[in-house]
């Protein structure tokens, strides 16, 4: 199956079984904003829960807030974002579609990049075994056009968004003869900055004193509440605050399902340190985020690190951990060494000392931060990516959800074998049992294999049947989703092997 049609078939699965649906879907949707369902819920409830917990409880320094999504104005005036958070557009102005100028570019760069790739086999085939493709790449005149082609897109583009220089940018695009899909056509507007953050108003009558913005995201919530924590807290250098919300930017280009959404939910975690020790936390970090990520049962090859090269203004180290989704690696998590540029604005700003006392010391000054960002939408496509797996049995096709069982919407079916001798209400009393500790399911409607199946595809981890034999000996039989193995187990031992396999701690314990 090509990567293309796997991802096809995750999309289509998240609508199957109620993990995420397009929001509005009766009006057609509402694009790159989407709903999650009865089991994309609870999935995405306990990825949140797994980053909270293991930041919160599992760091004695670190503690977890909940800031508003409507923050003072003043608030991106000082991060930056009223003036910096732009992304360079352009419209086409035949089909009156808008395209982020640099999107187009890449999609470029990426269409001449398949053709280097196309004469690379064409060549593999025509050499045999003796073909060299490195060697090919750095001599071959035409592959070597093509990627000084890209090179040169690169170059000006990057020259283009650094100076300002968007009519760069724009000639750029007219002389690599881009065309806009949907018209074909090369007849474009100049390129504009747009900026990403929603505006609405405080009050019911419109001025521009009152504009408000929805948060872009929410580490500023973090930082206008450094010392209401480090004071009420009594907290000590070094510490973090945590916080997951919403945050939301009019991303223009909405691809790859939650990818890139317009409103979606960030997992972020400042950690202030004496500064000069940024980069031993900048290193803590990296390190033991991306083993947070393994912890769930992800090979370490599914992920890379990215370091960027070209840092934002504020940051002295910058580097994303990557995965490897079926469209190519892209960014899941980011972790910044951001110095002290957010609370020295914020000083700056609202007139507010924003230091630290440091009994050590004995002065002030403001802390560096080390932060620590990932999008927990960007996880849930993540874990499901991961999960998803088709196995062929027995002449049929099984879909599985390979998901952690701390992770799992379901963590039990108890599923009476037929309905009728009593099975049903034995199954009644082993779910009133189990539910008051296990998010459990309980049907009794069709076979039991279509009844596996359906467990299967949604992840449940334990599928326990309930049989005649139940009735006397009181014990069920329960199957493994991953192995679809049976055992024999009695009633009464259900609830702690359900507890041992599906507690948050058995993935908090890799990371200690
Ligand atoms: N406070 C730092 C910050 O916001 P970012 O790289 O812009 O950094 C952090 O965002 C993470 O948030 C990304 O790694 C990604 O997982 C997630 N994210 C950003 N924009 C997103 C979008 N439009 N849709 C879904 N997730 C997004």
């Amino acid at each position: 199956m090509s990567d293309a049609a796997l991802f096809d078939k995750i999309i289509s699965h998240c609508k199957e079984y109620g993990f995420v649906f397009p929001s509005s879907d009766i009006y057609g949707g509402l694009a790159a904003v989407y709903d999650y369902g009865q089991n994309g819920a609870p999935l995405r409830n306990n990825l949140r829960q797994y980053w909270w917990q293991s930041m919160t409880q599992l760091h004695a320094n670190i503690v977890g807030i909940d800031a508003a999504i409507f923050m003072h104005p003043k608030t991106w005036k000082a991060s930056g974002h009223v003036d910096g958070f732009n992304d360079p557009m352009i419209d086409n102005k035949d089909s009156k579609k808008r395209y982020r100028a640099d999107v187009l570019i890449e999609d470029h760069q990426e269409k001449i990049r398949q053709k280097i790739e196309k004469e690379i086999d064409k060549a593999a085939k025509r050499f045999g075994e003796t073909f060299d493709a490195d060697m090919y790449r750095s001599t071959n005149p035409r592959v070597m056009a093509y990627q000084a082609q890209i090179d040169h897109c690169d170059a000006v583009l990057k020259e283009g968004l650094e100076t300002g220089n968007l009519g760069m940018i724009k000639e750029l695009i007219e002389s690599e003869g881009i065309v806009c899909p949907i018209s074909g056509s090369k007849n474009w507007t100049e390129v504009r900055q747009f900026n990403l953050m929603y505006s609405t108003q405080m009050s019911a009558v419109e001025s521009g004193e009152d504009q408000l913005y929805l948060r872009p995201e929410t580490a500023q919530g973090i930082f206008v509440n450094f010392l209401n924590v480090q004071k009420t807290g009594r907290m000590k250098l070094p510490f973090g605050i945590a916080q997951t919300g919403k945050a939301f930017r009019n991303e223009i280009v909405a691809r790859q399902f939650i990818m890139r959404m317009k409103e979606f939910e960030q997992m972020e975690m400042q950690f202030f340190c004496q500064p000069g020790t940024e980069m031993q936390w900048y290193n803590y970090w990296k390190e033991l985020r991306l083993k947070w990520h393994m912890a769930m049962g992800i090979p370490a090859s599914s992920y890379r690190y990215h370091d960027h090269v070209k840092l934002a203004h504020y940051a002295n180290a910058a580097v994303d951990i990557e995965f490897d989704f079926p469209f190519g690696f892209k960014e899941v998590e980011g972790i910044h060494s951001r110095t002290d540029f957010d609370l020295g604005r914020h000083e700056e700003f609202s007139g507010k000392k924003l230091r630290y006392f440091d009994p050590e010391k004995n002065e002030s000054y403001v802390p560096y931060v080390v932060e620590t960002s990932i999008g927990l939408d960007r996880l849930f496509l993540l874990t499901l990516c991961n999960a998803y797996c088709e196995e062929e049995i027995d002449g049929d096709t099984r879909v599985v959800l390979k998901l952690h069982p701390a992770l799992a919407p379901v963590k039990a079916a108890i599923l009476p074998l037929v309905k009728k001798d009593e099975l049903p209400e034995l199954a009644e009393e082993i779910y009133q049992k189990l539910r008051l500790d296990f998010p459990c399911y309980i049907e009794d409607k069709d076979s039991i294999g279509k009844r596996y199946r359906r467990m299967d595809a949604i992840g449940t981890p334990f599928c326990i049947t309930v049989d005649h034999d139940s009735l006397n000996d009181r014990s069920v039989t329960l199957r493994y989703r991953d192995s679809m193995k049976q055992e024999r187990v009695s009633i009464d031992s259900l609830h702690s092997l359900l507890s041992q396999a599906t507690a948050m701690s058995s993935l908090l314990k890799e990371l200690i």
